[in-house]
């Protein structure tokens, strides 16, 4: 088992597959263009499964796979494959901007993928080209969709900004309770990758803003950032708070990057690698440096006082 300093069992890694991504979402990506990883960098599926199964070993219970946008990379499937084969029970899912779900929802599902975070900012066409700086509203209704459809697990993320989407909140939770999906909306993390006049909007205003179309009792937190509340009709819907004090309390996670460096905390741009272990095959070295990113993990974050380097691209929210 995986126990950090403050006594936190870790046993989640989200891995980014890819930086790469197709959107330029206002929170995330900068305005001006930039260069990519070069391709020769990524770790290779097998080398990243050879980790993974250290990390299964030694306690991890839950892999999502992450980018980017990870379905620009290749054969994403048979990666999701060799980790269900390996980890039967292993609770499997993906964080997408669902662009491409509409023809990658099945053969994920068929690969072993259990379950499926959408992003949806906008139900506009228009305020959704202004986050994302494409047209891709259409494409994502249709993803979400195709991804309910073949079965996966679905749930929705929406990131809320003042003075660009914050008009939507209760539309998209209409949204999501007429589709039954579980919608979190989550606080925009100040970084300074990300356009930096951006605003976001407190998790209590949200829920405000809920409470005048529903009455709502809040959930006890299990082990997750999340906190989430039932409405008058059971319908569940979620709110990430990153600048509440309480949100690290329950962090049970790491991250992997696609070119090998394993971070304790989204917040921070420390990063410890394990390519070079990996790349020669010396599994007892690439564990014993998950032990120290364990070791090293800091208490929480600081979005309340700072604004993160860390660009959230390189591993996904
Ligand atoms: N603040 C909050 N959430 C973010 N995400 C990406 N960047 C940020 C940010 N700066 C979220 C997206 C998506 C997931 C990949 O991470 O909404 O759902
Ligand atoms: Fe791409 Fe996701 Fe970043 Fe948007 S938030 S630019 S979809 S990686």
């Amino acid at each position: 088992m995986l126990i950090d300093s403050f006594d936190r069992k870790i046993d989640y890694i989200r891995v980014s597959v890819t930086s790469r991504c197709n959107f330029r979402c206002l929170y995330c990506m900068p305005n001006t263009p930039f260069d990519w990883e070069p391709k020769e960098n990524l770790l290779s599926y097998e080398e990243m499964f050879e980790f993974l199964k250290v990390a299964i070993d030694n306690g991890i219970k839950k892999i999502r796979l992450t980018g980017g946008e990870p379905l620009i990379r290749k054969d994403l499937d048979k990666f999701i494959k060799m980790i269900a084969n390996y980890a039967p029970d292993i609770d499997l899912a993906l964080t997408t901007n669902g662009y491409f779900l509409k023809n990658t929802a099945k053969l994920l599902k068929d690969a072993g993928l259990k379950r499926i975070n959408i992003s949806l900012d906008s139900l506009k066409k228009d305020t959704y080209e202004k986050i994302a700086k494409k047209d891709v509203f259409a494409k994502v209704i249709d993803g979400i969709e195709e991804a309910q459809k073949v079965g996966l697990k679905v749930k929705l993320n929406s990131v809320i900004l003042k003075g660009i989407n914050d008009n939507e909140i209760l539309d998209l939770y209409e949204y999501s309770k007429n589709k039954n999906i579980t919608i979190r909306f989550i606080e925009y993390m100040e970084n300074n990758t990300a356009d930096s006049h951006l605003k976001g909007v407190p998790s209590d205003e949200v829920l405000k803003i809920l409470q005048k179309a529903h009455t709502f009792i809040k959930l006890e937190r299990e082990n997750s950032p999340a906190v989430y509340y039932k409405d008058e009709n059971g319908y569940i819907f979620g709110l990430i708070s990153p600048h509440d004090d309480s949100f690290c309390k329950n962090c049970n996670r790491i991250r992997l990057t696609a070119e090998g460096y394993l971070i304790p905390c989204l917040f921070f741009n420390e990063s410890y690698q394990i390519r070079e272990a990996v790349k020669k095959g010396d599994i007892k070295g690439a564990a014993k440096v998950l032990e120290q990113v364990i070791r090293e993990k800091p208490e929480k974050n600081d979005w309340q006082n700072e604004v993160s380097d860390r660009a959230f691209y390189e591993t996904g929210g």
